[in-house]
């Protein structure tokens, strides 16, 4: 008997209008537009504007937009993952208010918290229960509001970070098609290095939090430069090397958006030109676990159907990994 494999059949991505430049940045911290550019390789970031919008404004435009294209009605949907660290509120989970708002009325759903790794981690979560039988339809969610916990004086962290994210739907498939292979990882060390100092149950929010503004990123930004450097380009060709895949054999590298140095990098160590990169950093910077299906939904007209693509990120946990996929469909207009 054929193996049964989870295939993406359809990906949207959504972003709020507001386009925060790196000139209005220079407006508010000590930095300018060439630093950002020649360090990062972002021009500007979308910002979530508005009272009482929350993460899951992000997930539910990308989900409704994802039913609609792909012609799904809500109630087959039998699961929802969604991948982030800004959700609305510690709890219910914001994959809930999703399923919610968009009438997914049978499904279940539950958060992940992976930081730029959550989407893989998504991916392949989800496609495990297409691979057993148990479900039909799975959506895999990627979505933060970064504004959300960026603190806007600090210029080595507001430079970076936007809103936005996207979803995609994962069926099972008997054709040779879907994911292929993931290697994901975890080193909770790195968490000194990137985090959010307080408001968990380690140190609940206080007036002392507030006043020492520790409700924002804590980033060692050199030292997570180094480490994802190393571990995105390691992870990306290590998948490929369980597969024997070689730069040839790839259609496409999705590399998380953390900066476009570390992109190059793990290009560069896969042997892949940068014709068959992704990249879309310069105009929504990192927007966390939502960078992933970003870059699927902008690509996703050059796609074609059985087109290898290797998903790659590394962010705070630390967490990384990459997944091989074969793509699949062709995108028609
Ligand atoms: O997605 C989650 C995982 N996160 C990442 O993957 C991010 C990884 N880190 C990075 O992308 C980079 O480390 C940053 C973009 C955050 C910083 O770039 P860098 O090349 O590592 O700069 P640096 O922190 O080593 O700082 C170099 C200099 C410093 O000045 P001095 O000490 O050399 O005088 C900084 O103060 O650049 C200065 N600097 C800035 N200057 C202008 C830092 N931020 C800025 C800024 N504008 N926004």
């Amino acid at each position: 008997m054929k193996k049964t494999r989870a295939v993406i059949t359809g990906v949207h991505g959504w972003v709020p209008d507001y386009v925060l430049t790196n000139q209005e940045l220079e407006t508010l911290v000590d930095t300018n537009d060439e630093w950002i550019t020649s360090r990062t390789g972002i021009k500007e970031r979308r910002i979530l504007k508005g009272e009482h919008k929350g993460t899951s404004v992000i997930g539910t435009e990308a989900v409704k937009g994802l039913l609609e294209k792909t012609n799904t009605d809500p109630k087959d949907i039998d699961l929802i993952i969604c991948a982030t660290v800004t959700p609305d509120m510690f709890f219910p989970a914001t994959g809930n208010i999703i399923a919610s708002n968009v009438g997914a009325v049978n499904s279940y759903s539950f958060d992940i918290s992976a930081a730029c790794s959550g989407f893989l981690y998504g991916l392949s979560i989800g496609s495990q229960f297409i691979e057993t039988g148990a479900h039909k339809k799975v959506i895999v969610i990627g979505a933060d509001k970064m504004s959300a916990i960026v603190n806007y004086e600090d210029r080595t962290t507001c430079i970076i970070f936007g809103d936005g994210g996207g979803a995609v739907l994962l069926e099972p498939t008997q054709e040779d098609l879907g994911i292929m292979d993931a290697m994901l990882h975890t080193d909770g060390k790195g968490a000194d290095f990137l985090h959010m100092k307080a408001g968990g149950s380690l140190r609940p929010a206080s007036m002392e939090t507030l006043a020492n503004k520790e409700h924002y990123i804590f980033q060692e930004g050199s030292t997570v430069f180094k480490f994802a450097v190393t571990n995105m380009a390691e992870v990306s060709a290590n998948v490929m090397a369980r597969n024997n895949l070689k730069g040839e054999d790839i259609a496409w590298l999705v590399p998380h958006q953390a900066n476009k140095r570390i992109i190059d990098a793990t290009a560069n160590r896969m042997g892949i030109g940068s014709d068959k990169v992704m990249l879309n950093i310069e105009k929504y910077g990192n927007t966390t676990a939502g960078t992933l299906p970003l870059c699927l939904w902008d690509y996703e007209s050059k796609l074609k159907k059985g087109d290898n693509l290797i998903l790659a990120a590394f962010g705070g946990g630390f967490t990384w990994g990459a997944i091989y996929l074969k793509w699949g469909y062709d995108t028609n207009g």
